[in-house]
């Protein structure tokens, strides 16, 4: 596995790459792996010839009173993880390599930006747009993979991809959940023992949910209803929002149907956690 930092020497060793007619898969992330990201170098190895996989934790995405500083790191477990699951580069740069002193660009994907996670998180969507647009500028990729854990993200950068003709094919991930169902996450580290344990209940409420639609409910506000109630049985949970939308246009639905998505965001103590399902099929613990 090669290491690279320069962004310039990425691009001139894939030039090179693809010169070979070899085929480049992308996997970005902002480290501190976990299965979820290994799922995807792992998938990302079985369709390319060579797999890049980025960790760059990247500023333009965390607003001024976010977990920059404080995002998890481990560079050098991430690095044994990489080899591991198949990674053939590893690219790491540091800001001042992805970014000059003053960044005039930025992409935003209006309307799937300003929903959900963007209600909160205003700039958020904007600073995960540049940053990929720029991975794909640098890597150049045949396919990229992302994760369903990032349900908004994933349709954002899909939505990127049509509208400015990017030859890349997104492919999309399932989430990986650990024993109790809770979708791994870098900031599950955040979470003390007790409040990891009742995190359990965003798997469990939306897999209620789940059987609720099994048996024949198509209307969604009960379905809110269903899992708000069954979030606030902990007192020390709060609900930021539970959608249930269409999973591509991610515009609020009053009925239940194929392309509908249910999405969760809540707080335990100062940690903000997200997840999904497709209600149809619930949650698949691994
Ligand atoms: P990060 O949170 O590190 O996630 C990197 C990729 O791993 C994303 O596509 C995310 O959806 C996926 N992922 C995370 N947890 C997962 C899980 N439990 N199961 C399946 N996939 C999972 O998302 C980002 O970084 C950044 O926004 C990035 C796209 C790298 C841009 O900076």
């Amino acid at each position: 596995m090669e290491l690279v930092t320069d962004p310039k020497e990425l691009q001139s060793y894939l030039d090179q790459v693809r010169v070979e007619g070899k085929t480049i898969g992308l996997v970005p992330t902002m480290g501190f792996l976990h299965q979820g990201h290994i799922s995807l170098i792992e998938r990302a190895v079985t369709e390319n010839d060579v797999i890049i996989t980025t960790i760059f934790v990247n500023p333009l995405q965390f607003s001024a009173n976010e977990d920059l500083s404080t995002y998890p790191r481990n560079i050098e477990k991430d690095t044994e993880l990489c080899l591991k699951a198949g990674t053939n580069v590893l690219f790491t740069p540091a800001v001042e390599e992805m970014f000059c002193d003053t960044v005039l660009t930025s992409i935003s994907v209006s309307n799937l930006s300003s929903v959900l996670e963007g209600v909160s998180r205003p700039t958020h969507f904007s600073g995960v747009a540049t940053v990929v647009s720029k991975l794909f500028n640098i890597v150049g990729p045949c396919r990229a993979y992302f994760g369903e854990k990032d349900w908004q993200q994933l349709q954002i950068i899909r939505k990127m991809v049509i509208d400015l003709s990017y030859p890349v094919e997104v492919i999309g991930c399932p989430i990986i959940r650990d024993h109790d169902g809770l979708a791994l996450s870098s900031r599950n580290v955040y979470l003390n023992s007790e409040q990891r344990e009742i995190a359990s209940i965003i798997p469990q409420a939306l897999q209620n949910a789940h059987e609720r639609i099994r048996g024949g409910e198509k209307n969604t506000q009960p379905i809110k209803e269903i899992i708000s109630e069954h979030i606030l049985s902990s007192s020390q949970i709060s609900v930021d929002y539970i959608e249930v939308v269409n999973g591509e246009s991610l515009e609020p639905v009053i009925q239940v149907d194929e392309e509908t998505r249910v999405l969760i965001a809540v707080r335990i103590g100062t940690t903000r956690l997200i997840d999904n399902i497709n209600p149809h099929i619930g949650i698949n613990p691994i």
